[in-house]
């Protein structure tokens, strides 16, 4: 089923996992993201840049998207990443997507508040989810770099007001991960997730997944992580494979050659990640 959000990180919640929010960086990849998630019985969150977005067409992606959620017979929710600008999110919602990101995280915290707001009103009255952001998330991101030194992570204290002002339903926390980090791993805040998940209900979210060390997911998982982001991995794996096809196929051979063996590397690495976001070795939470 096409769905929103909210929706997928309710099931996540019911059964102690995290949903994979898979960034799709191109048309040719998402049928084979949302197999791997059809394969493993889990639900998936595709969610595009904004340039991304335009590069395909927003309505292209809601109708892709749709199309495979329904023939796949998969959970799919469609969520715009990282937006600043309300005309990007207004674009998202009115073209079908179920669920944006509004990122008022460099502004102060008042205005964050006023701002997030304004779009969960609009989100929710059209049907679409929306995750806000508090604190700063390190590494580069639609443009915005973000120096290891000026990271802020998130304060507990703030979620609880952010919350309860802006009515958002899952919130990206800053506790020492960093987008686009491939080539090495990341220290992840543990006690300080554990702060935010004491005094918070809200599906949490972490971005940079690509560096984060999968042994930490466990952690993360029983700590409220609802939503979990890759881009990177999946990004230069298709690259890597694509480029190795390009170099040995003739040049009047179908795309095909090239292209296949790409979608599928992605294929492996969400089938390998949703196996782990299961969270199989915990027990399923049972209410006291
Ligand atoms: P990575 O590209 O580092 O995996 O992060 C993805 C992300 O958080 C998208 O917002």
């Amino acid at each position: 089923m096409y769905t929103t959000l909210k929706n997928v990180t309710q099931t996540a919640e019911d059964l102690n996992m995290t949903i994979g929010a898979f960034n799709a960086h191109n048309l040719e990849m998402m049928p084979e993201m949302i197999r791997a998630a059809k394969e493993m019985g889990s639900p998936i969150i595709i969610q595009t840049s904004i340039a991304t977005a335009r590069y395909i067409g927003f309505k292209v992606m809601v109708a892709v998207a749709k199309q495979l959620a329904e023939d796949e017979m998969v959970d799919v929710a469609l969520h715009l990443d990282h937006a600043q600008d309300f005309d990007d999110i207004k674009e998202a919602i009115d073209s079908g997507y179920t669920s944006v990101m509004y990122d008022g995280s460099q502004l102060p915290f008042k205005e964050n508040i006023a701002k997030t707001r304004a779009v969960v009103q609009y989100a929710h009255k059209h049907g679409a989810s929306v995750e806000g952001e508090l604190g700063t998330i390190g590494g580069t991101e639609e443009g915005i770099h973000v120096e290891e030194a000026d990271r802020i992570y998130t304060s507990p204290e703030d979620v609880v007001e952010f919350v309860k002002e802006t009515g958002v339903d899952a919130l990206a926390i800053a506790i020492g991960t960093n987008h686009g980090q491939f080539k090495s791993k990341t220290e992840v805040n543990i006690p300080l997730l554990k702060e935010i998940h004491q005094v918070t209900d809200i599906p949490l979210v972490v971005h940079g997944g690509t560096g984060v060390k999968e042994e930490d997911y466990p952690d993360l998982i029983n700590n409220g992580i609802r939503k979990f982001n890759v881009g990177t991995e999946l990004l230069v794996n298709w690259t890597k494979e694509a480029k190795a096809c390009f170099a040995e196929t003739p040049v009047n051979k179908s795309l095909r050659h090239n292209v296949i063996p790409a979608n599928l590397a992605v294929k492996e690495i969400i089938k390998h990640k949703i196996g782990l976001f299961m969270n199989v070795d915990s027990p399923i939470k049972v209410a006291q």
